[in-house]
């Protein structure tokens, strides 16, 4: 299949785009590179640098290539940004996923995989279930973690609200016009090719900052925990999600709570770092505690995370000792 990968540049983008070509897909490539790396792009597909926001670009790409599906990955997606600029983060993330749906439903494709976040769609939870069950509705899902796709969706910053939005689009896509869905809800996804000066992706800050012996810092206490999930295990779930018949909301997890405080303590062990975190105060709005209950995806997709954590974070540093070596 004829597949238009955007944000195949970056960091989850491009192992999406290297599983695709692995299972025999054909690849066409968009990024404008704002926070993708043209070293990202393998050299055997078309690449487009087009903007989201370029309606013209997107439309004369669609022209060219008439792809019969699309995995959007591109997007803004650092929380703290996105609390500073939303504006921009609503143009890109929300129109430029409008612009993408607009020539979906042109050109009639077969199936629209988006990457979503479970992260920040759940927030920390709420007390509503408890209510909406007196309201009579059945299983509306757990308030707390581990969530499940019928967990509320509360969102407690604008790149949440964005993607959440553009789920809801999807949907409407879907209702309206019969486009067929996936919608990935990705954990805290980490691994080779993150961002190591980025501010968010705290394994790759991390084992970055401890290989140059520098020193680190933990927003919080470090006992927040989330849900670490390897770049590869979420790459395989795209190419299940474009071969499904099915439409659906599925969340990528692996099930396990991890605490920040353990990941530094084994990302420590992995680099022979000796000093101690400079432990800061905790950013306003910051989620306490999520990880995903991925239940669903096991059944319907046959997806499970296979990478262990100590195995993710053994792959990762070793890239960043090489990354390092090359920069
Ligand atoms: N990393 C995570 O833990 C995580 C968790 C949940 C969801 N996600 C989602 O996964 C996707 C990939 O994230 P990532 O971590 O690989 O980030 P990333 O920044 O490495 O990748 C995003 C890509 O989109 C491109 N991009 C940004 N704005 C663009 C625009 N206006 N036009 C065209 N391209 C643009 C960037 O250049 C980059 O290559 C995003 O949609 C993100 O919201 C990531």
């Amino acid at each position: 299949m004829k597949i238009l990968v955007t944000g195949a540049a970056g960091f989850i983008g491009s192992h999406v785009v290297h599983w695709l070509q692995h299972a025999g897909h054909e690849t066409v490539l968009l990024d404008n590179l704002q926070t993708g790396k043209r070293a990202n792009l393998p050299a055997d597909a078309p690449f487009y640098e087009v903007d989201l926001r370029d309606q013209a670009g997107l439309a004369e790409l669609f022209a060219v290539e008439r792809p019969q599906a699309l995995v959007h990955q591109a997007a803004l997606a650092n929380v703290r940004e996105s609390m500073k600029d939303p504006i921009t983060y609503a143009e890109v993330n929300i129109i430029g996923t409008l612009h993408l749906l607009e020539l979906a439903k042109e050109y009639g494709c077969c199936k629209f995989v988006f990457a979503s976040t479970g992260g920040a769609v759940y927030g920390e939870g709420d007390d509503r279930s408890e209510r909406e069950r007196e309201d009579g509705e059945t299983d509306p899902g757990p308030s707390t973690p581990p969530f499940t796709e019928k967990s509320p969706a509360m969102p407690m910053d604008n790149y949440g609200a964005n993607k959440l939005s553009c789920e809801h689009y999807i949907q409407l896509y879907s209702q309206n016009y019969g486009l067929p869905y996936v919608i990935l809800r990705y954990a805290n996804v980490y691994g080779p090719r993150q961002n190591i000066k980025g501010e968010a992706g705290v394994v790759a800050i991390f084992a970055g900052a401890m290989l140059a012996d520098q020193p680190t810092h933990i927003t919080g206490d470090g006992a927040q925990v989330r849900d670490f999930v390897f770049v590869e295990d979420v790459a395989r779930a795209n190419v299940l999600a474009v071969a499904t018949d099915a439409d659906g909301v599925y969340n990528l997890g692996t099930g396990q709570p991890t605490e920040i405080n353990t990941i530094y303590r084994l990302l420590s062990e992995l680099t022979g770092y000796r000093r101690r975190p400079d432990y800061l105060p905790r950013p306003a709005g910051e989620v306490r505690a999520t990880w995903l209950d991925s239940t669903k995806a096991g059944q319907e997709l046959g997806w499970e995370a296979e990478i262990d954590l100590r195995d993710g974070l053994r792959q990762t540093v070793e890239w960043v000792r090489t990354a390092a070596v090359r920069s």
